[in-house]
């Protein structure tokens, strides 16, 4: 496994692969990996003959105050659990690499999608995403790209993205893997104090709930929005959002008669957690 520090010298590899006639998969990542990541780098192996994991802290998709200094960094701890898969290449570039000084001028934003979701409390965050994607597309020239669907929203941004713009690389979505008592897992599962863990599952508990509401023919969705709310402020959880959402618009839907987003962020502590699940149709 080979580790590359410099844009330069991805770009080089990139266009080594590409004469040679390989396929690249590439697995975005900002590191301080879990399970959950490891299953995407699996996903990517069994689609293509290489591939490249990028680890890397973006800057530009944390707000002024999120909690960009402290999200945790473990490059070795990550290079050691990719080394026990087929990883070829990890791209680790320094934020000077990516953003060199002097700044960027230009980057990419989405009209709508952004305007739902996490996007509301967090206006930074889906720019920031889209345009450190695209610049890393454009840097490893993947074929596909894996993304995990416990970032529901950024899958979606991701795929308009490279509808809108004819990115050439297709999108590979993974579903959520999640601890056994059904936590979706997280980097910054860490962040909780032993009490909140205990309490946290009550996240998707709560999102399957709803989807079971559902399928027994519940259909109001503020209903099931204040169904869920009182269930997880019952359990010590502060809830930021909680959506019954169109899965590809990302637009609140007032009647569930056909499939949808049930999506939520909830604060336990001064962590912020998210989740979501597909039901109904
Ligand atoms: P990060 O949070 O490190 O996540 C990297 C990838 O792992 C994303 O596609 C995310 O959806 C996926 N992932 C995280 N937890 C998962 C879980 N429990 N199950 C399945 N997939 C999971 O998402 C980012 O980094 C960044 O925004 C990035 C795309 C790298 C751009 O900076």
């Amino acid at each position: 496994m080979n580790v590359v520090l410099s844009v330069a010298e991805m770009k080089e590899i990139a266009a080594k692969l590409r004469r040679a006639g390989e396929t690249v998969a590439l697995v975005p990542t900002m590191g301080a990996l879990h399970e959950g990541h490891l299953a995407l780098v699996r996903e990517a192996a069994r689609t293509s003959s290489r591939v490249v994991v990028s680890v890397f802290v973006n800057p530009t998709q944390f707000g002024p105050a999120e909690d960009f200094a402290r999200y945790p960094r473990d490059i070795e701890g990550d290079l050691r659990k990719l080394g026990a898969l087929k990883v070829d290449h990890v791209f680790a570039p320094d934020a000077a690499s990516m953003y060199p000084p002097g700044g960027s001028e230009t980057r990419v934003d989405l009209t709508r999608l952004p305007g739902h979701l996490c996007g509301l409390s967090r206006p930074h965050h889906f720019p920031g995403v889209a345009t450190v994607v695209l610049k890393l597309f454009n840097i490893c020239r993947p074929d596909a790209a894996v993304f995990g669907l416990k970032d529901y929203q950024q899958v979606r941004v991701i795929e308009r993205m490279v509808a809108d713009l004819d990115v050439p690389v297709r999108i590979v979505r993974h579903p959520t893997v999640r601890e056994p008592d059904g936590l979706a897992m997280s980097s910054r599962n860490r962040y909780l104090s032993a009490e909140d863990r205990a309490k946290a599952p009550v996240i998707f508990a709560t999102l399957k709930h709803l989807a079971d509401a559902i399928a027994r023919g519940e259909r109001d969705a503020a209903r099931l929005i204040e169904l869920a709310r009182g269930r997880i402020s019952d359990a010590g959880g502060s809830v930021e959002y909680l959506a019954v959402a169109d899965p590809d618009t990302l637009d609140d839907v007032a009647v569930a008669d056909r499939p949808v987003l049930i999506a939520a962020a909830v604060r336990f502590g001064g962590t912020r957690l998210i989740d979501n699940v597909v039901a109904g149709g």
